[in-house]
Formats: C-alpha cells, structure tokens, sequence
C-alpha cells in the first residue's frame, strides 16, 4: 500500500467540507477530528488550512488538535518531525487552494528521509524539497503511531466527530471491509461525519452499505450519521 499522500489531494472539495464542518457543528463546543491513515501529516495540514481560511469560521479552535494515527514507524516520524517533503506539483496545488503557502511553509536546510517512501521513489527526477511546517499548523495536530482499530475500539463519540479515514479501506479485502465498516457505524452517532477518499469509493457498493448503516452522502465523500 504504502504511504503516499500529499496536501489538498484532489478527491475531496477540501473548502466546501470545511465550511460543512463549521455549520455542521454549530451547536457544539467542542468537535474531535480523529484521522486514521494521517502519514506524512499532509492530510491533517490540508484540513487546519482549509478550517483556518474559512469564511464566517467564528470558534475554530474547537476542532484542535486533531488526533492524527498512523500505523507505520517512520511515516509517524516524519509527521512528528514538522518537517515535510514537497514536489514543485505539490506547492502549486497548495497555492491553488491557499495564497498564504509561506506562512505555512519555510524552505529549510534539513533533509527529511522517510525510508520506503514511494513520494519519492515513484519519481527520483521529480525534485523533492524538505520545508519547515509553521507552528500555527503543527501546534493543531498530535500525531501518534497506532492502529486504528485500537483507537476505534476505545473510542466514545458524543455526536462531535469528524472522521476521517482515507485511501486505506479500498486496500483491504472485503471482509475486512464490511467489519470496519460496522464497528465504524457502530462508534458514530447520529451528526458525526465519517470521509473517505477517491480508493475508498471504488469499492463496490459502499455508498448504499453506509446508507444501509445510517449515513447519508453529504458531499462527495463525506457521510454523515443521520440515525
Ligand atoms: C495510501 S496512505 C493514505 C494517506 C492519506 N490518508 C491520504 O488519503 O492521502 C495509507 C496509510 O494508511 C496507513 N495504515 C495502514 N494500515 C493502518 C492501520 N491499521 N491503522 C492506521 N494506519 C494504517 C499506512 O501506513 C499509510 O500511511
């Protein structure tokens, strides 16, 4: 599988779903952002840039820190790190969705090395470049490594979730599948929200097993528990 990602992957309408986060949760004080397959940290970046450039964000603080799980050692690390590794494709697509891409990011002198990193194996020609993550940014995310099952079976939610959990469902068989599927139904309760990504949708038929579960499409991707 591996653990590839990059800022505003284009599967998600990262703005639209900030501002449905922010009227979703309205009414609540506090909001947990769990993220499950959080890699590099890109993910969870997108999504604090997305909040904070919010229009009408009113109390934003309530969505931070994000709690940000990964299986893998050295994807954990590097997260941890507040370092992170950028192609010139992936500062543009930055720029195309945020105009303040130096307030978030410094070029810097360390080299961030992420053993089996496909990012940069895929493409050794495609220059990779290490920058410094802003405060502002890292002080809104913990990262730790974990299963996502052990924080799942754990987990309490109080109708103030927003989970996410991208491009790793589609890698699994499905049985496995289905049983993640359900203890995630069982877990959130009616109001969470529960975001998957482009891999995930491939999987046949998921739209009308999350509807059978109790989730309705909100927008493309994000699922919200309507019972
Ligand atoms: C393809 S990446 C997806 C990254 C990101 N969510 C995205 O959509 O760009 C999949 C990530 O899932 C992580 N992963 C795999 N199994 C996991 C598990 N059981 N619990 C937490 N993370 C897991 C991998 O280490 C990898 O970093």
């Amino acid at each position: 599988m591996g653990t590839i990602t990059y800022p505003f992957r284009q599967d998600l309408d990262w703005k639209r779903l900030a501002q449905f986060e922010i009227d979703n949760f309205k009414n609540k004080d506090k909001v947990n952002i769990i993220q499950f397959a959080s890699s590099d940290g890109s993910e969870a970046y997108t999504q604090i840039i997305s909040l904070l450039e919010s229009q009408h964000a009113g109390n934003i603080d309530k969505f931070f820190p994000i709690l940000a799980y990964d299986i893998d050692e050295e994807v954990t690390k590097a997260a941890k790190s507040g370092l992170i590794n950028l192609k010139q494709k992936h500062v543009d697509l930055i720029n195309k969705n945020s105009n303040r891409f130096s307030e978030y990011f410094q070029s810097s002198e360390k080299i961030l090395t992420i053993e089996n990193d496909l990012n940069i194996k895929a493409s050794a020609q495609d220059y990779v470049k290490t920058y410094k993550v802003a405060d502002k940014l890292t002080n809104k995310v913990i990262f730790n490594q974990a299963d996502m099952y052990d924080i799942l079976f754990k987990y309490r939610d109080n109708s103030n979730t927003i989970l996410l959990c991208r491009n790793l469902l589609g890698y699994f068989d499905d049985k496995k599948i289905k049983s993640t599927l359900h203890i995630i139904s069982e877990k959130l309760k009616k109001d969470s929200l529960f975001i998957i990504g482009g891999i995930d949708s491939d999987i046949s038929l998921i739209e009308l097993y999350l509807e059978c579960k109790g989730f309705k499409e909100v927008m493309k991707h994000v699922y919200k528990k309507i019972r």
